[in-house]
């Protein structure tokens, strides 16, 4: 049996998210599979004190969410995290998990019995990220997949990559242009059951996922005005 560990990180619980969620978790296959799927903004998760105390005790001070999330962690062949681009970032509830991840770090320099532990106990385990955004400054916001990718290499995860979905409100208008949303949608299905089969997802599908959807720069200018006049209702 598999497991895959699907981490949700919008407050906004029927947000675009929700929408680019939905197609991945159902491309999951059905047997011999299981996930599990976590809202960020339900768990309880507190801030990283940086006291070290995991480093000595390989576990967190904290008696929160993070204990019981951290352990199907270990056991999951897959962690998956789909959330939007806040200021050119990742919220701050997904830097929240990642910091609280440093127990099981990978420790290359700490030759103590917490990495033996963490060694021996952690399945190897590929990660896989998508954030969504509004708008189209897609270079801007390519620091997110740097620092994924700098995560998946400290936690010993391989790294099948970070997506930017920019111009995220055609997936909540899709009749704008359903034929380029609907590849998406479906792109999304054979990204998860990739990484369910490999644990990689093929560069043709990530292509699929961050495909340009409107046609021109008017275009889109024209369709984003649409979206936030209709938002501020
Ligand atoms: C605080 C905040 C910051 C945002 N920053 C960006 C940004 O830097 N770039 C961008 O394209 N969109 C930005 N957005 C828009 C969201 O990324 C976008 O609407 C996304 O689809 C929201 O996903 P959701 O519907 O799941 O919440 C921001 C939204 C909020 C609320």
């Amino acid at each position: 049996m598999k497991h895959a560990l699907v981490l949700f990180a919008s407050p906004r619980k029927n947000g675009i998210s929700k929408i680019v969620a939905e197609p991945f978790l159902s491309g999951f296959p059905k047997k011999d599979f299981s996930f599990r799927c976590i809202n960020l903004y339900d768990a309880n998760i507190n801030p990283c004190l940086g006291c070290y105390s995991c480093v000595s005790n390989s576990r967190c001070v904290h008696k929160d969410d993070m204990r019981d999330i951290l352990e199907f962690f270990k056991i999951s062949d897959i962690i998956a995290c789909i959330g939007p681009v806040y200021f050119y970032s990742v919220s701050s509830r997904v830097r929240l998990f990642i910091e609280r991840c440093f127990p099981l770090v990978k420790a290359s320099h700490i030759t103590s019995s917490f990495s033996k532990e963490k060694a021996s106990n952690i399945k190897k385990k590929s990660f896989f990220a998508i954030s969504v955004a509004a708008g189209m400054d897609k270079e801007l916001c390519e620091n997110i997949g740097q620092m994924y990718g700098a995560f998946s290499e400290a936690m010993n995860m391989n790294f099948a990559g970070s997506i930017l979905r920019m111009e995220s409100i055609y997936l909540k208008y899709p009749s704008l242009n359903p034929q380029k949303v609907g590849t998406i949608k479906a792109a999304l299905s054979s990204a998860a059951a990739e990484l369910a089969k490999d644990g990689t997802v093929c560069e043709k599908t990530k292509d699929a996922i961050s495909a340009r959807i409107s046609n021109s720069d008017e275009e889109f200018a024209h369709h984003a005005s649409m979206f936030w006049q209709k938002m501020a209702k």
